[in-house]
């Protein structure tokens, strides 16, 4: 597949290291050049801008995703058949057997739990004074709530954290960070299809109704282990990711955390602004299932096609001011952070759940965000920091 003779063509490679660490540059390049450009070094059309973003997404029939979501064949190959990368009908069947539990009022009991466990958490590195952003706060939460509400085993958990972050890598093109992905990949499944092989997952979680349905006829057993994955690989970094971020945007716009601690109520909107400001997730792909068309380029049946959340909440034409953190920003919520249409995030409310519930317990206790020097993680799929040293100012 090659672009079309009039298509913007865009040479830098968006995955190298650099870019990684520094992207929007890239992103505001490519939304200049059009509204799909084509990226020579990895053979895929970039969506770059809002518009044509959210109608991409909307359009599944069109824009698939099985076989399409990640940069490789190998991955696409690996993950086929998951809610993530299936269409239609397979996907509406795949995403019932779990959605319930995810709705807002499903979630609702778990609102206590999450609540009582930012609270502590907050507190005991509060009390400290000084702290790790990243490793004692963004991590901390999501690990101590994520894997029960799975249900995943206890053994086995300690890998977490290092399968998921492998599972965003193995989702790019196949460069280096991705070729070393790709055993750990393979440990990860290989630890799913062991856990729906014993049935050792808790009673009552999210695992536990994976494995009725299979039990009902409703999924096979290798959906099962699909679904299994499903839930588990994106439901740590990207929230991680959120948190993170949050700690440096408002460490370094302290006007922005003054206007939180005024009031609390804007802290939904604030989470919205985060996703947006630095989308946790830059991009999955889509595959053109016709010839069809991208803001008037036309697009070949089998192509490739990058949807570019991160660029498409910096676009200057949906967005005023978009390199600006504005927790009063009044569409924020329109950000395409957790993506949009069938495939539109399904953990979504979990994720805002925790990255609110450690927002109004610091909002609570911490006047200011003193920072150290961060450290940015690399990743082919997540943008989010490593690293981020921080001491804070008490309130009273
Ligand atoms: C800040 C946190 C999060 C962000 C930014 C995020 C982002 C996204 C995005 C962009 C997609 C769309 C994929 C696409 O267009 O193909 C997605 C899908 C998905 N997310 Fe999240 N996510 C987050 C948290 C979570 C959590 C906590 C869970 C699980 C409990 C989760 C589970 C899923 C699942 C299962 C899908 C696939 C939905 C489908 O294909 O129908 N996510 N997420």
């Amino acid at each position: 597949m090659t672009a079309t003779a009039a298509a913007p063509v865009y040479e830098a490679d968006i995955y190298e290291d650099q870019a990684l660490l520094e992207p929007y540059e890239h992103y505001r390049s490519l939304r200049e050049l059009g509204p799909a450009v084509w990226l020579e070094a990895h053979g895929a059309w970039a969506v770059p801008r809002y518009a044509e973003a959210k109608a991409v997404l909307f359009d599944s029939d069109t824009f698939r995703s099985a076989n399409g979501i990640a940069l490789n064949e190998p991955a696409n190959t690996a993950i086929l058949g998951c809610t993530l990368a299936s269409d239609g009908d397979l996907h509406t069947r795949l995403r019932k057997v779990v959605a319930h539990r995810l709705t807002p009022r499903a979630l609702r009991p778990m609102n206590e739990i999450v609540t009582r466990k930012a609270e502590a958490l907050v507190a005991e590195l509060v009390a400290g004074g000084s702290f790790d952003a990243v490793h004692d706060l963004a991590r901390a939460l999501p690990l101590s709530v994520v894997p029960d509400f799975i249900g995943w085993p206890e053994q086995g958990r300690e890998h977490l954290l290092e399968w998921a972050g492998a599972n965003f890598d193995s989702f790019g093109p196949m460069n280096d960070r991705a070729r070393r992905a790709m055993p750990k990949c393979g440990e990860m499944a290989a630890f799913g299809a062991e856990i729906v092989r014993t049935g050792n997952v808790a009673p009552g979680s999210l695992g536990a109704s994976v494995l009725e349905a299979r039990d009902q006829g409703a999924v096979t057993t290798e959906q099962c282990m699909m679904l299994m994955l499903d839930y588990l690989a994106p439901s740590l970094d990207t929230t991680i990711s959120a948190v993170g971020s949050a700690i440096w945007l408002f460490g370094t716009r302290p006007d922005q955390w003054d206007a939180v601690r005024a009031d609390p109520g804007l802290i939904p909107n604030a989470v919205n602004e985060i996703v947006r400001f630095e989308a946790p997730i830059r991009a999955f792909g889509r595959v053109a299932g016709t010839d069809t068309q991208i803001g008037g380029v036309p697009i070949a049946a089998g192509s490739r096609v990058l949807v570019l959340y991160a660029s498409a909440n910096r676009d200057e034409r949906k967005f005023e001011r978009p390199d600006e953190f504005d927790v009063t920003r009044p569409d924020a919520a329109e950000q395409l952070g957790f993506g949009y249409g069938e495939h539109g995030c399904a953990g979504q409310g979990l994720a805002r759940m925790e990255t609110q519930a450690l927002l109004a317990a610091l909002a609570r206790s911490v006047r200011r965000f003193h920072l150290g020097e961060p450290r940015r993680a690399l990743n082919n799929l997540i943008r989010a920091l490593g690293s981020l040293p921080v001491t804070v100012e008490r309130e009273g």
